[in-house]
């Protein structure tokens, strides 16, 4: 709900648990006056004002007539340069006669009962809500910023943009526009930021805000695995349930920057945007540039709920209206099991073996097209190589069809290897400048999607493949950050726009193709989460997370994920052990549990698996597929956090609190280990739940000479009766079932059978092992049909 208070000159945006205040300043500047928990329409406004009560020294006023009043010390909304803000600026403008200052005042507001489209940017789809929109006019000439804003009310979001309209005759140099600016006090707040790199993406780091700059970005022309574009604010002591955090998440997948800034009166600014370095823009006469929006939370119980406002926006607002809660296939990938080299044959087996385990999709990775037999040639030649795969694209999804599975494949289209047809026939396709050497990433260059031709040419050879054969899903890949940035297609003026030009061509491109072939299920990847975000998943609902599959890893990748994505958006694969990408073994029951918070696929040579691996495959299947809706669109909460304990425990909710799943993960093993209490404060109190374990099951290595007391029978670990049975024999772990109370889970906890203790083993003992895990399935008594 959004008010205007005339005579008060406030705008007040209500959603249903948070209250957002912009006041219009005595100056005619757009202030900041309140952002938190919800308060009422019927207020005394002047009260949450802090102001100065003298003229401060070291400032410079605004205007004589009011000596205290000085912009720097002001809480604002679109702060700009040259008028004493020594802060900062939101936009940074260069005139035509070489000035700076720029100086945006309110000029008028409309009340929309829709929310406007952005031109050609991803955004959230909640068109039928209310938006204010605010048109800030520069004091001396007739360029206008809008500012929107449209509050989300069911899930506490404000999503904010600008936009910048040149109504003056002459062009005008955008230097720097972020999305949105805000001003609020700090008391004492924490930044959360999610970094990484390749294979170690979004580990979560906190860190005290103090006077100064703050700033994380990308300059690699994606949003990048090392800085999220996705920050939170909160106190110290916030945790998952308790105390005040912000969150603020940019819907865009090229270089992005977001800036903490605070003063010496302790103001902190926060603003998020297209990066302004290296980006510069001219804006011609009677032309408009629009930033991508951004989306604002806050809650005052704590980081789960402010992540769930998140994980319900991506759902409900983000992703594709199709896609809103449809199950996502359990699906086999072979890069991991192959990589470059497969035949038909292979291809064929592995499909066959990946039915006979219950799976419902096959997907053929790189290395199907062009002379793509190694990480060197081929991309940019979309088209079957025949002498791997005589049947074709469109043969090969039949046959795979015929087999009762999906066919899925993977393209990398934005990309191009010297070593190509395509690359011969237009090599100024290319992103590079014309006086150097393009520097290589993967041994690979980048086509130049600001220029319409190669966005049409990408348009209508991927809509031949996916017309020709039944494709019901594409991984669409990109594996390199830009270098050399340089169109040979772009004026020397209109260089800065290169970078922001390649993404509305890539969201052009992503526009016609999914809408053409709305049944694919998109999958974005860029070497794993090289570029996960809202932008991307406005287009394709998941994103390939991480390439990095090693179970123990992955928990903290998707840990940290999840703080501001759903799990229904996160791609999660089984694969071997040792893990390629960090030679460590995990147990393949603690690989599934890990792949079960996210969308379960197996990625490994599944036509090498022992009896033991087959059968405990097909039941991890079963078990998935059986609870899918609740694993992959549950409430998602955090209860354990492994960046900072030896353990991660997640529960996934459904919205009644009828049924949920609790995971437990260890890292390593604890010698005489604590007694394990989990609180879960999301259960409802009023229910009688009843608690199962999954039913798991254990090699026999992993006992060593204690099988002696596992197994009936007495057996030599050393014997090779012992290497025969091992591979074919399910020992199965603890039973667990139990009937609780929801008051005592919600006050005081689940306790699950005792861990190991270093002697002996039966069946009241709970054996994780390293890196070990449990499922339980947790369901109110009289809903009991899943068992
Ligand atoms: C990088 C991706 O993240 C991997 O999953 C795989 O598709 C390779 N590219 C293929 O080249």
């Amino acid at each position: 709900m959004i008010k205007f208070i005339e005579d008060k000159k406030i705008f007040h945006l209500q959603t249903n648990n948070t209250s957002y205040i912009i006041e219009i300043l005595p100056s005619k500047h757009l202030g900041s006056l309140y952002y938190g928990e919800k308060i009422d329409f019927e207020n005394d406004y002047e009260r949450l004002k802090l102001k100065l009560g003298l003229e401060m020294g070291g400032q410079v006023a605004y205007d004589e007539s009011d000596k205290v009043f000085n912009l720097n010390t002001a809480f604002l909304e679109a702060p700009t340069y040259g008028k004493g803000d020594f802060r900062e600026p939101m936009v940074h403008l260069r005139h035509r006669d070489g000035s700076r200052i720029t100086d945006f005042v309110f000029h008028s507001y409309k009340l929309l009962d829709h929310k406007p489209k952005i031109n050609n940017l991803p955004e959230t789809r909640a068109f039928n809500k209310e938006t204010l929109k605010i048109t800030l006019k520069d004091k001396a000439r007739n360029i206008f910023l809008n500012l929107y804003y449209t509050p989300i009310q069911e899930i506490d979001i404000i999503a904010r943009r600008a936009e910048l309209v040149n109504n003056t005759e002459n062009d005008v140099l955008i230097e720097k526009i972020m999305s949105f600016n805000l001003d609020i006090l700090n008391q004492d707040y924490y930044l959360k930021t999610f970094d990484g790199a390749w294979i170690k993406e979004r580990q979560i780091n906190n860190q005290k805000i103090y006077p100064g700059i703050y700033k994380i970005d990308s300059k690699k022309g994606v949003s990048s695995a090392d800085h999220n574009p996705f920050i939170i604010l909160g106190k110290e002591f916030t945790d998952e349930n308790l105390g005040p955090a912000y969150g603020f998440s940019l819907i865009y997948s090229g270089g992005f920057e977001a800036l903490l800034e605070v003063n010496p009166v302790s103001i902190l600014r926060i603003q998020m945007g297209i990066n302004s370095f290296d980006f510069y823009w001219n804006l011609k006469s009677q032309e408009t540039f629009y930033t991508p929006e951004v989306l604002m939370s806050f809650s005052s119980s704590g980081f789960n709920r402010l992540s769930l406002n998140f994980h319900d926006l991506i759902n409900q607002y983000i992703i594709k209206p199709e896609f809103k809660d449809k199950k996502r296939p359990v699906l086999f990938n072979n890069w991991e099991a192959t990589m470059f080299s497969f035949s038909q044959r292979k291809l064929i087996k592995l499909a066959k073996k990946a039915k006979s385990l219950g799976m419902e999709m096959f997907v053929l990775d790189d290395g199907w097209f062009g002379e793509r037999n190694d990480d060197k040639a081929g991309l940019g030649d979309w088209y079957c190589n025949k002498k791997k795969i005589p049947l074709g694209i469109e043969g090969l999804a039949k046959k795979i069809n015929k087999l009762g599975l999906e066919f899925g494949i993977w393209v990398e289209p934005e990309m191009i290897n010297y070593n190509s047809k395509l690359y011969n026939e237009h090599p100024e396709w290319v992103i590079r400048h014309p006086n150097f050497k393009p520097s290589l990433g993967r041994n690979q260059l980048i086509l130049d999607l600001a220029n319409p031709e190669v966005v049409d040419y990408l348009d209508n050879v991927l809509s031949k493949l996916f017309s020709e054969a039944n494709i019901a899903y594409c991984k669409w890949d990109m594996n390199r950050n830009f270098s050399d940035i340089y169109s040979q297609n772009i004026t020397a003026e209109n260089q800065g726009k290169l970078l922001h030009l390649y993404m509305l061509g890539l969201y052009d491109l992503l526009n016609r193709l999914t809408n053409k072939f709305p049944h694919v299920l998109f999958e974005a990847c860029a070497s794993g989460g090289n570029r996960f975000d809202l932008g991307m998943l406005y287009y394709m609902p998941q994103i390939w997370t991480s390439d990095n599959t090693d179970a123990h890893s992955r928990f903290l990748i998707q840990y940290g994920t999840y703080y501001g994505y759903k799990q229904s958006v996160i791609g999660a694969h089984v694969s071997d052990s040792p893990s390629q990408q960090v030679l460590r073994k995990t147990p393949l029951e603690t690989r599934f549990n890990v792949s079960a918070f996210g969308l379960l696929g197996y990625e490994l040579d599944i036509t090498k698996l022992t009896k033991f691996e087959s059968e405990v495959i097909k039941k991890q299947i079963l078990y998935y597929k059986k609870h899918q809706e609740l694993l992959q669109f549950g409430d998602l909460y955090r209860l354990k956090n492994p960046f900072t304990t030896n353990e991660m425990q997640v529960i996934t909710v459904d919205k009644e609190k009828r049924e949920a799943i609790l995971g437990i993960f260890q890292t390593l093993e604890v010698p005489n280990a604590k007694f394990d209490l989990i609180k879960l404060p999301m259960l409802d109190k009023n229910k009688t739940y009843k608690i199962s374990v999954r039913k798991q099951y254990f090699n026999l290595d992993m006992f060593g000479y204690l099988i002696k007391h596992a197994l009936p029978i007495k057996i030599n670990a050393k014997s090779i009766l012992f290497h025969l049975i091992k591979n074919r024999y399910l020992f199965s772990a603890e039973e667990d079932t139990q009937i609780v109370k929801g008051e005592v889970l919600v006050n005081k906890g689940f306790i699950p059978k005792q861990p190991y203790l270093g002697t002996g083993y039966n069946e009241n003992i709970r054996l994780m092992g390293d890196f070990g895990s449990r499922l339980y399935y947790i369901c109110e008594v009289n809903n009991d049909a899943k068992g």
